[in-house]
């Protein structure tokens, strides 16, 4: 435990410390990759250019310390970041590694600022959060471990299948080599794939939601091929899976994670809100719902930029034909000429409030979503001015999980 004077530090220190939190954050991960190399191996080299990663990490370490005398209060944002942690294979040896480099950039960035008696508040903060996050991740490890089908790091996995689900989203089906059981899951939760590019020699992890409903011999992961977009470069490894993976080659996968999932307790209405390849656990959720909770009333509203990227349209619509308790919504952002003549989608434009009001059944219903980050927060801010209330809101992000704040 913390005592009362190192609290007090912490807590006035904080505020300084998120101001120069870019600079800070910035700094420790050139001394953690210069001094420890190997982690290049696990870090996302795109979140990293992208400087996504510095931004999450330093606002769990501020946000942690802000709360250093009421940590159980944060054990939830713990328990997110720590499944990804466990499924990148992060272990308890690397704390000491990020702590003492995250304090030799605290100690660079504030100079004579940083004087003993704050690094040492710090250095005694962050061993209490790192305690937290190593206890909370072993009895991950022991879970993933311990179940039926379960296992410890990466397994190989063989591509059964691969199925081209739009123009940019391809499926693929993973079968474990080792022809042994897996895992169950819950739907919504992801998969690390660990790859191994040609260019760099380095491993490459990432995650990819599992997209179709637990109890099946394989995983299915949907993956959108991120091409080049202005100056943001093509994704590495989403271009390696679609390009240059055959069925019959080896994945090696990290056992499923994630908090993000499918209360299926819950009898009431539930609303599935994707946006492009947000798609994926969706339809994991959705699968699952027609096969085990017959009755139960299900919207699920998908937004695409158009027809040709809209993946999975024709599974989702036999599903809706042979059960009435699903009703299926598309919004179309620029529809082309083929979705015009079709006139297969329902609205034109972007997901909003007004809309949202006409398609959800219930505000008391389960709303899980997950679009492209920039319009998470217009989700967000559009069901609660549909009266849905906070605890029926359930999301999920791309990529490092951000803020819902509207800026
Ligand atoms: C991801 C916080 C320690 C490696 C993250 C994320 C947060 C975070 C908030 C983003 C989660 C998300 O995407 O949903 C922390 C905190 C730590 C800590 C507060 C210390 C108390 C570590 C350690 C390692 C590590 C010791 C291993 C060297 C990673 C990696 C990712 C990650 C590789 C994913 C990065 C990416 O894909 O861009 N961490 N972390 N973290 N963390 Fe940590």
């Amino acid at each position: 435990m913390l005592n009362e004077a190192t609290i007090a530090i912490i807590k006035s220190t904080v505020p300084i410390l998120k101001d120069r939190g870019t600079e800070i954050t910035k700094r420790f991960y050139e001394l953690l990759f210069s001094s420890h190399p190997e982690l290049l191996h696990i870090f996302n080299h795109a979140n990293q250019k992208q400087g996504k990663q510095q931004a999450a990490l330093a606002n769990a370490v501020y946000a942690a310390a802000a709360h250093i005398d009421q940590l159980p209060a944060i054990l939830p944002v713990v328990k997110q970041i720590a499944h990804k942690h466990r499924s990148l294979g992060v272990k308890a040896e690397h704390y000491p590694i990020v702590g003492q480099n995250l304090l030799a950039a605290i100690k660079d960035v504030l100079g004579d600022a940083a004087t003993d008696e704050i690094l040492q508040a710090w250095a005694d903060a962050y061993g209490v959060i790192a305690s937290v996050f190593i206890e909370v991740e072993q009895s991950m490890y022991d879970q993933a471990e311990g179940q039926d089908g379960g296992w410890e790091g990466f397994r190989a996995f063989v591509i059964q299948k691969k199925v081209k689900e739009s123009d940019v989203i391809t499926s693929f089906y993973l079968v474990p080599q080792d022809r042994k059981p897996i895992a169950g899951f819950e739907p919504g939760q992801y998969v690390s794939v660990q790859t191994k590019l040609p260019d760099d020699g380095y491993t490459h992890i990432r995650q990819y939601s599992l997209s179709d409903a637990p109890g099946k011999p394989y995983y299915r992961i949907s993956v959108k091929r991120e091409d080049a977009i202005g100056s943001r470069p093509a994704g590495k490894v989403s271009t390696a899976l679609h390009e240059k993976t055959n069925e019959g080659d080896v994945l090696l996968l990290s056992a499923p994670a994630g908090d993000f999932t499918l209360n299926r307790d819950d009898k009431r209405p539930v609303v599935l809100i994707s946006g492009g390849v947000g798609l994926t656990p969706m339809v994991s959720m959705l699968n699952t719902l027609v096969e085990t909770q017959p009755h139960r009333p299900v919207t699920f509203i998908h937004s695409a930029q158009n027809g040709s990227v809209h993946a999975m349209k024709e599974h989702v619509n036999r599903l809706a034909q042979a059960h009435p308790q699903l009703s299926v919504r598309y919004c179309y952002a620029e529809p082309n000429e083929a979705d015009q003549a079709a006139g297969t989608y329902h609205r034109e434009g972007y997901v909003d409030a007004d809309w949202l009001k006409t398609v959800i059944p219930s505000t008391n219903s389960s709303v899980y979503f997950c679009v492209p980050q920039p319009f998470m927060a217009v989700v967000n801010s559009a069901l609660k001015a549909c009266g849905v209330a906070d605890s029926d809101l359930h999301y999920e992000f791309f990529g490092p999980a951000a803020s819902l704040e509207q800026p």
